[in-house]
């Protein structure tokens, strides 16, 4: 391994990676490395857009959302030629181990390369608002995207209650229900529907009948943006025909979860994990990602990670069920 190490972030952005690079950065510095930012994510690899990066480059950032370095997804690097260039810009730059942060599209990229490039070392940290990884019980800025949703639902009951409407609000998560899940129980919404479940609307017309009986004067229904309904705007239109005694309003959060200060959970996640990384890399581990289970930190292969995720917790399902008696 050379001295130098390379950092990205790649995949869509989550709140927390400039605090996972921050403790990249000052990690290797510690160890006696040269930390090296790519920008853009594989992009910036394949273009050789890198900029060596100091101490002082990752000052301020801890409490930043974003990334300083900017992500994106990279349809070259999907190609034989575009991982070569890729790897032609690490041999010009003398750079041999590289610390990926993203999610699953990233790791995916980051195995293909290295069983083609095995001289190169890649270590993950799982930066992803999803948190649809195998191998850790958090991704880097769930945390934060499940409380902006959470506060989001918060002022959406306070006028759904003065009006007395029933309120769908659509949160992020293509395949996967977790930040839907989780907010749902952190806002008491009545329901949620997530992509892990068939949508069954007969079950939820019964939680909103049982709440109109008892006078409820709102209600709440989270929905995850891949669940089979289609998201909360084609959800509503379903109930619109079939409870009309609510009106009814959909509400998409969309890209506002991916944005702003990182709580304190993902500053710290981020900053042990990063610590870790480099850590790691130093003791010669690659292919593989670094999460925490059960507060430990452990490694897990990139095929392992990205192949499924340990799936939503059915006990938070079941009071979501329970608490919106
Ligand atoms: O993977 C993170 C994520 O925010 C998903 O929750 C969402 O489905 C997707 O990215 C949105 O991607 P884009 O930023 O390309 O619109």
């Amino acid at each position: 391994m050379s001295r130098r190490i390379g950092v990205f972030c790649s995949g869509g952005d989550s709140p927390g990676m400039n605090a996972a690079l921050r403790s990249v950065v000052r990690t290797a510095l510690y160890l006696g490395y040269e930390p090296y930012g790519i920008y853009k994510g594989y992009d910036g690899l394949i273009d050789g857009h890198l900029t060596p990066l100091s101490a002082s480059s990752v000052s301020g950032i801890i409490q930043r959302g974003g990334t300083i370095l900017q992500a994106g997804r990279s349809s070259r690097f999907l190609t034989p030629e575009g991982r070569k260039q890729a790897y032609a810009t690490l041999q010009r730059w003398d750079i041999s181990a590289l610390v990926a942060i993203g999610g699953d599209g990233t790791f995916k990229g980051a195995h293909q390369f290295l069983s083609e490039y095995p001289d190169i070392q890649i270590v993950g940290l799982p930066g992803t608002i999803d948190n649809d990884l195998y191998g850790t019980d958090l991704t880097i800025g769930f945390d934060t995207a499940v409380n902006i949703a959470v506060e989001a639902v918060d002022r959406l009951r306070d006028t759904a209650a003065a009006m007395g409407r029933l309120f769908l609000v659509e949160v992020m998560g293509r395949d996967a229900g977790f930040i839907a899940l989780h907010t749902a129980v952190a806002s008491g919404a009545e329901a949620v529907l997530i992509p892990e479940t068939p949508t069954d609307f007969d079950a939820i017309i019964r939680v909103l009948e049982r709440g109109w009986q008892r006078q409820k004067t709102s209600s709440i229904i989270i929905v995850a943006e891949g669940d089979e309904a289609g998201g909360a705007i084609k959800a509503a239109e379903m109930l619109r025909d079939r409870f009309p005694r609510y009106e009814i309003r959909a509400v998409v959060l969309g890209h506002i979860q991916r944005g702003g200060a990182p709580t304190a959970t993902d500053r710290i996640l981020a900053s042990k994990l990063g610590a870790v990384a480099v850590e790691r890399l130093h003791e010669g581990a690659t292919d593989a990602m670094i999460g925490t289970q059960g507060g430990e930190v452990i490694l897990t292969p990139f095929a392992q990670a990205v192949k499924t995720h340990s799936g939503v917790n059915p006990l938070l399902l079941h009071l979501v069920e329970v608490l919106s008696l």
